[in-house]
């Protein structure tokens, strides 16, 4: 009998949770409970969403086992994530997880939503602008952060057989440390940034061998469970607790300097001094010292991170796409030497009588395509799309990966080949195909370092290039395969670099 009446609950909550499932937009048939876990890779998501994008055209769900809608289509990107931006604003507000993974709960501008978010991204842009974003102070500092990058690449000694993931990290590193915390790190002893940078990769590899960090997002209670919580998150939470511990240090390293009275010299004292002069409640430091704690140290952390290993994953692509292909390095060079020469570094002024190099760094952000999904978005009500509905509080993927390698806008999509952007004088941008190159993703929570990155993706590029010829190291071959992770990282590999300038 009670087998009976337990099978029959059993298939009452089955029965629900279909009825729940087919509230989303039709995807793959879930399981139970588990939804599609069984049929996606968390460590290769993007090949697995790659597929299924094929199949359910433009939008469909899966569940991870939370609902995922994913859009696959770039006109349905702009409807959804411009035209109804504000439907679209929110990120997942898991607070457990929030706590654990970060300082705490709706803190930054990453993770945050509704009015916090609004108050944070407005204050982190204005204390950029302040610090020189978008116009020539930030410029000369990534120029001479660049300047630096490439004494070091000169003195190398075995230049035959080396590797620029180090150099370009502690360039792209400075430029964001020297606004967020006003010093640089030495490249002879940058041991702390290496060791901050592995314990990012490691808290990124725990998070995927854990698909219970998953199911702990659907079920957070199993967080407080001794053993089972442990068994979900416990290795991911300790690698994220290492890495807050660094910025905790560092935060707290610059506050020792810290004075009322003076100019803010970094983002940390300027972030600090905002919190003193109050004026609004989302920076308001009056209302107790965890409130302040956790406010002081999330957009340290996350900016700093969200800033460097995109850029630094950019870059380091961009080395490697042109080290296989001669020819298309030569052609940007000669533009290069025709329009900088080689007595100065590149500006950004150069842009725009350099057509060919900016193509090569949107064919750079298309092809190395570095996130596998876009950031979470959370809709913040119930919203109807193309005659479908997502209920308020689904996550929602806006696929830039899907949509950078397969809108069929780019012919041919896995070419290297930046002449794609260049119309046929050669010399005209196709305005179309830079719209549809989406890697800062669109709309109102699209990337708050656009106009640092853009920067330090032409002059880092550039500058490279004009000053040395990058090719495989003798008998070998340049690798372009992606090992698992979640921003796809180039394989570390050696390279061979020759001394122009
Ligand atoms: C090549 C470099 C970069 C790429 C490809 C990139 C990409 C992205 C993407 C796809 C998002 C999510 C947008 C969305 O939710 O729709 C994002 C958000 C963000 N990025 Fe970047 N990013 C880069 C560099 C930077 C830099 C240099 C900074 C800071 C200096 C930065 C700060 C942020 C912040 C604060 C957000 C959160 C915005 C919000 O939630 O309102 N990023 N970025």
């Amino acid at each position: 009998m009670l087998l009976y009446i337990a099978l029959g609950l059993l298939a009452l909550a089955v029965f629900a949770y279909y009825q729940w499932t087919a509230r989303f937009p039709v995807g793959p048939r879930p399981l139970p409970f588990i939804g599609n876990l069984l049929q996606i890779n968390l460590k290769s998501m993007y090949k697995d969403l790659d597929r299924l994008g094929k199949r359910y055209h433009g939008m469909y769900t899966v569940f991870t086992p939370m609902p995922f809608v994913q859009i696959t289509d770039f006109d349905l990107l702009k409807e959804t994530f411009v035209d109804q931006g504000e439907d679209f604003a929110g990120r997942p507000e898991q607070e457990a997880l929030q706590e654990l993974l970060g300082f705490g709960p709706n803190a930054g501008v990453i993770n945050s939503t509704g009015e916090n978010w609004r108050e944070q991204r407005r204050a982190a842009i204005s204390i950029m602008r302040d610090f020189g974003m978008g116009k020539g102070l930030m410029e000369a500092q990534v120029r001479s952060s660049i300047a630096d990058y490439i004494a070091h690449i000169e003195s190398i000694e075995n230049k035959e057989r080396t590797s620029l993931r180090w150099p370009i990290q502690v360039m792209v590193a400075n430029v964001i440390n020297e606004i967020i915390f006003a010093y640089r790190y030495k490249y002879e002893s940058c041991k702390p940034l290496m060791d901050y940078v592995h314990g990012f990769e490691k808290m990124i590899e725990e998070m995927m061998k854990h698909p219970g960090f998953l199911l702990a997002m659907f079920f957070p209670k199993l967080l407080e469970l001794p053993l089972l919580g442990e068994l979900a998150a416990g290795k991911v939470i300790r690698a994220q607790q290492k890495l807050n511990a660094y910025v905790i240090e560092n935060v707290d390293a610059v506050l020792a300097k810290y004075n009322v009275e003076d100019e803010p010299t970094c983002f940390v004292h300027a972030y600090k001094q905002r919190m003193e002069q109050g004026g609004n409640a989302f920076l308001d430091g009056q209302r107790g010292e965890r409130v302040w704690e956790m406010k002081r140290r999330q957009p340290v952390f996350r900016t700093q991170i969200a800033g460097m290993e995109t850029t630094t994953t950019t870059l380091r692509w961009a080395i490697l796409f042109l080290a296989k292909h001669q020819d298309k390095q030569d052609r940007l060079r000669k533009e290069i030497l025709d329009v900088v020469g080689k007595d100065r570094l590149p500006e950004m002024a150069d842009q725009t009588k350099m057509p060919y190099a900016r193509a090569c760094v949107l064919e750079v952000q298309r092809r190395a395509n570095i996130l596998q999904t876009n950031l979470l978005r959370v809709t913040l009500r119930d919203v109807h799309v193309r005659g479908q509905t997502i209920p308020k509080g689904t996550w929602v993927n806006g696929d830039i990966h899907y949509l950078m390698a397969n809108d069929p806008i780019f012919e041919d999509p896995d070419a290297f080949r930046p002449e794609r952007y260049l119309q046929e004088d050669g010399i005209t941008l196709n305005k179309d195909l830079v719209d549809h190159t989406v890697p800062f993703s669109i709309g109102k929570r699209a990337c708050a370092g656009e106009g640092i990155a853009r920067v330090e993706l032409f002059l880092g590029l550039t500058a490279t290039f004009q000053h040395f010829r990058i090719s495989s190291c003798e008998g070998e071959e340049i690798d372009l395969e992606r090992p698992q992770s979640t921003i796809l990282v180039p394989k570390e590999q050696h390279i061979r670099i020759e001394k122009l300038l």
